[in-house]
């Protein structure tokens, strides 16, 4: 059983209450936001006042993916916002903070992961296993919604599910990035129970649907 993440990066940002809303009358559980800081990835999104403000008008679970240079730094910040998932990039600062900001989330009382981009090995996360409620596995550089999917990072998915049935068997794999009603299918198979789709969602003709397939 899978779970969709829709990412309201693909969603009308002068409408987010309507279109976080209209996840749930889709039957989705979650949302997915992709905070970016023009530095760490070459575009700039959303940030805290704005999972502050998606927190007082929805139940989802607020999945909070951090694509920010040095994410220590504003952890708290993000949990204190209302974030229920919070995941930080392995890459993006040394493995000592990776692993304090870890505990620094779980402390504040948040479930915490890693996300690890397309060119970083799977055996980089090892350091970080049992830290993680949930590993992020990208199909896509970070940094825009609307990529193509890449099925090369399936391999990964496999490896992270099979070390994490050995250490952390309730941690989610997730994987984002051109994930539609084609390349959902593979996922699955590899593992990933968490399946972030954005422009795949908010284009979707019947989103009830797409969700339906997506989790099936
Ligand atoms: C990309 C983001 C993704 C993005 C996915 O950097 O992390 O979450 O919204 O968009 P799609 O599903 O359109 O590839
Ligand atoms: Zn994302």
């Amino acid at each position: 059983m899978a779970l969709i993440s829709p990412s309201i990066l693909a969603a009308d940002f002068a409408n987010l209450e309507r279109d976080v809303r209209n996840i749930s009358e889709n039957g989705g559980k979650w949302v997915h936001v992709d905070v970016m800081d023009g530095i760490f990835v070459p575009n700039i999104s959303i940030g805290i006042p704005v999972v502050a403000a998606l927190r007082k008008v929805t139940d989802l679970v607020l999945d909070v993916h951090l694509m920010i240079d040095r994410p220590i730094r504003y952890v708290e910040q993000f949990v204190k916002a209302g974030a229920d998932y919070l995941t930080i990039h392995i890459e993006a600062d040394q493995p000592q903070n990776t692993l304090e900001a870890l505990d620094k989330i779980h402390a504040l009382g948040c479930k915490a992961g890693i996300v690890l981009k397309p060119k970083t090995p799977a055996e980089a996360a090892i350091p970080y296993l049992e830290k993680c409620d949930m590993i992020l596995v990208m199909t896509v550089e970070p940094g825009f919604g609307g990529q193509s999917f890449m099925a090369d990072q399936m391999p990964k998915v496999r490896q992270l599910r099979e070390w994490m049935d050995k250490v952390n068997p309730a941690c989610h794999i997730e994987v984002d990035g051109g994930v539609d009603a084609n390349t959902c299918a593979i996922c699955k198979e590899s593992g990933a129970d968490v399946l972030v789709a954005g422009s795949a969602y908010y284009k979707a003709a019947d989103r009830a649907a797409f969700v339906k397939l997506v989790e099936d």
